[in-house]
C-alpha cells in the first residue's frame, strides 16, 4: 500500500534567489504532509495541513502572503476536495483570515454547500475557528496559487488549494481556485489542481480536463503537459499544474519560468 502527498507554491515569475527559501517550506510542508498519512492520517488532513505551512509562511501568493486587489485590500479564495464521493468546499473573496483552506474544509464538512463567498463566508470562517489576522506579508515574488493532492492508505485521494488571486484586478474579482473543474478536481482514480491565471482556468475548466486524461488511459506526465498546453492553446496564458493518481504516481508541468514543487512516497 502507498500513500504520497505532492505539493506546489504557484506557477509565476520566480527569481532563482527566492526559490531555495520556497523549496525549504515546502520540504516542510510535504514533510508534515507524509506524516500525517504515515501515521494513517486521512488525505483531506495531509492537504490542508501542508497548505497551510504555505498559508501561514507569508512567503507564496496566499494566506498570509496574499497580494492586493485594486481597492488595496487582500481577498483570498480556496477549495478542498475529496475524489472518493466528490465532497468539495470553498471559499471565495474572504478577508482577514490566516487559513483560507481550512475554511473551505468547514464548509464541505459542516455545511450542505459547495461555495460561501464575502463576508458571508469570512464570518463563517471566524464562527467556525479559523485565525483572523489584521496585517498581510509581502510574498517573496509575483506568484501564484499554492496547491496539494494527498492520498492516504484507504486510497482516498483529496486536493486543495489556496490563494490571494492574481493582485491588480477589481475588487470582488473572483479566481478560478475555489471554482471546482477549472481550480482543482479529484475523482476516485485521480486529482488535479493548477495555478496562473484564472480566467484562463475558468474557461477551459483545465483541472476537470486533466482528469478526464487519466479516464481516457493517459499517464500523470503526459495529462499534466497535455492539461497545460491545452489551457495554453486556447487562452494564450500560461500555467502551470500538478497531478497525483491512487498509486501515488505524480505528474508536474508548467510553461511559466517556475514552479517550485515537492513530493514525497511513503
Ligand atoms: N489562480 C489564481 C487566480 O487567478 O486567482
Amino acid at each position: 500500500m502507498k500513500a504520497a502527498v505532492i505539493i506546489h507554491g504557484g506557477a509565476g515569475n520566480w527569481h532563482k534567489d527566492s526559490m531555495p527559501k520556497a523549496n525549504e517550506i515546502l520540504e516542510k510542508a510535504v514533510e508534515l504532509g507524509s506524516g500525517i498519512l504515515k501515521r494513517g492520517g486521512s488525505s483531506l488532513d495531509a492537504v490542508e495541513k501542508s497548505v497551510n505551512i504555505l498559508e501561514n509562511s507569508g512567503y507564496f501568493n496566499d494566506g498570509l502572503g496574499s497580494v492586493k486587489q485594486l481597492d488595496g485590500k487582500q481577498r483570498m479564495d480556496a477549495a478542498i476536495m475529496e475524489g472518493k464521493y466528490l465532497r468539495c468546499g470553498g471559499v471565495m473573496i474572504v478577508e482577514n483570515i490566516l487559513n483560507p483552506i481550512s475554511a473551505a474544509r468547514k464548509v464541505m464538512e459542516n455545511t450542505e454547500h459547495v461555495l460561501l463567498s464575502g463576508k458571508f463566508a469570512t464570518k463563517f470562517a471566524v464562527k467556525n475557528g479559523i485565525k483572523t489576522i489584521s496585517k498581510y506579508k509581502k510574498p517573496a515574488v509575483e506568484c501564484d496559487t499554492v496547491g496539494a493532492i494527498a492520498v492516504d492508505y484507504k486510497k482516498v485521494i483529496a486536493v486543495g488549494n489556496s490563494t490571494g488571486g492574481a493582485g491588480k484586478m477589481l475588487a470582488g474579482r473572483v479566481g478560478d481556485c475555489a471554482v471546482i473543474g477549472a481550480g482543482l478536481y479529484a475523482t476516485k482514480k485521480v486529482g488535479a489542481t493548477v495555478t496562473g491565471k484564472g480566467e484562463a482556468a475558468i474557461r477551459t475548466t483545465v483541472s476537470r480536463k486533466a482528469c478526464d486524461l487519466i479516464e481516457e488511459g493517459y499517464s500523470v506526465q503526459e495529462a499534466a503537459k497535455r492539461a497545460i498546453k491545452m489551457l495554453t492553446k486556447k487562452t494564450g496564458f500560461k500555467s502551470g499544474i500538478i497531478i497525483l493518481n491512487k498509486n501515488g504516481d505524480y505528474g508536474v508541468w508548467h510553461n511559466t519560468k517556475a514552479m517550485p514543487w515537492a513530493y514525497r512516497r511513503i
